[in-house]
């Protein structure tokens, strides 16, 4: 995107600017000689995602991970902010009577805040949740506003002055690229709440930069589609304060594609978080191709998502997140599926915790 100040940009300048301080602050916390060593001419090569990046550099981390010295020393080593890869939803949260369970999520931010890591919050309101204590409540618009905002300011509220930010809604945007989603907060209180779920997590944690958060964002229609919910919240005065492309990759992704996506994603001028990046090795059963030109074609998109992100302005540059740390960790790892997801290698670190070559193309397109 050209440097004029466009419409989109002014819509987004303040929120951006407010949220400077998260994005640079970060980076002057980093410790100086790891600073130097990424930017010194001739310098010894960066050997941390964090020393390399200019920007605070995340990974979604499991609680089932976290008494493994070896994990948790890999993410305090190599990261400096985390996301709860599912300890942190409402399916975990909440309970069916209404209970608020935060066994999980309270440990997953006690192992952020004892390794001097940022939190992000993931994630508020998502569609694909749909808890049982908001079925009875769909019909009766005033009962679900009171659960819906009870929710928000309690999770939001108990780690505000922690939390960075917040996905307060995730994946808004249906698979067409084109529809908002359904679900039971649609069901609940119609399109109102996705403001809604914004100004409650405001309220609750004035603190937080609360993003939109999507996938497939690296195609045309969804992301035009994603852009224009975001104006809309601008222009009706909601508190979004960033916006986060998950980045989940497929081998069939072109990696040129993916800096024009990132301009225009960053075209109105608010932070972005890369917020969830895997590039699963997963193809069609037919793809003849040896494993290692996958690889090859897994490096170049990695590289290519981590120089688009790099070349954002800083003020722009919230996080780039992986979505777990070792392959054995991935989502993508499904235990109970058959097939290639027990074999799948998405990440930045394979199962025994090793730098890949994934790694070194993403602190190559930052050094
Ligand atoms: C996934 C987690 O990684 C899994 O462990 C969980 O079982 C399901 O959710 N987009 C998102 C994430 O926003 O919350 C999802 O995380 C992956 C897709």
């Amino acid at each position: 995107m050209s440097g004029a100040l466009t419409r989109r940009t002014l819509i987004g300048a303040a929120p951006a600017a407010l949220a400077l301080g998260a994005c640079s602050r970060e980076a002057e916390s980093r410790e100086p000689a790891d600073l130097r060593a990424a930017s010194t001419p001739g310098a010894a090569r960066p050997t941390t995602l964090k020393a390399a990046a200019p920007f605070p550099v995340g990974a979604a981390i499991r609680t089932d991970r976290l008494d493994d010295p070896a994990y948790a020393g890999l993410v305090a080593r190599q990261f400096d902010q985390v996301t709860a890869d599912w300890e942190m939803k409402m399916e975990i949260v909440l309970a069916a009577d209404g209970r608020l369970d935060w066994t999980r999520p309270d440990r997953i931010a006690a192992f952020a805040r004892d390794n001097g890591l940022r939190l992000f919050g993931h994630t508020l309101i998502w569609y694909a949740q749909d808890p049982p204590a908001f079925a009875p409540l769909i019909g009766d618009r005033a009962a679900f506003e009171a659960e819906f905002r009870r929710y928000i300011v309690q999770v939001a509220g108990r780690y505000a002055g922690q939390a960075v930010g917040w996905d307060v809604v995730n994946e808004a945007v249906d698979d067409d690229g084109v529809r908002l989603r359904g679900g039971y907060f649609l069901q609940g209180l119609g399109l109102d709440y996705i403001p809604l779920a914004f100004r409650i997590a405001k309220e609750a944690d004035p603190g937080a930069i609360l993003f939109l958060n999507d996938y497939n964002l690296e195609q045309p229609t969804k992301r035009a589609t994603f852009l224009r919910l975001a104006e809309r919240l601008l222009r009706d005065g909601v508190p979004l304060g960033g916006l986060g492309t998950q980045s989940h990759l497929s081998l069939e992704q072109d990696p040129a594609a993916i800096g024009p996506a990132m301009r225009e994603l960053a075209s109105l001028g608010l932070p972005i978080h890369v917020s969830e990046v895997d590039v699963t090795l997963q193809r069609g059963r037919l793809d003849p191709r040896p494993e290692r030109d996958l690889v090859r074609v897994q490096e170049r998109l990695f590289g290519a998502l981590a120089e688009a992100f790099h070349a954002l302005p800083e003020r722009q540059r919230f996080a780039f997140t992986a979505w777990g740390v070792r392959d054995q960790d991935s989502w993508l790892r499904k235990p109970s599926e058959s097939g290639f997801g027990r074999t799948d290698r998405p990440l930045l670190f394979d199962d025994e915790g090793r730098p890949k070559s994934t790694f070194d193309a993403v602190v190559n397109a930052w050094s």
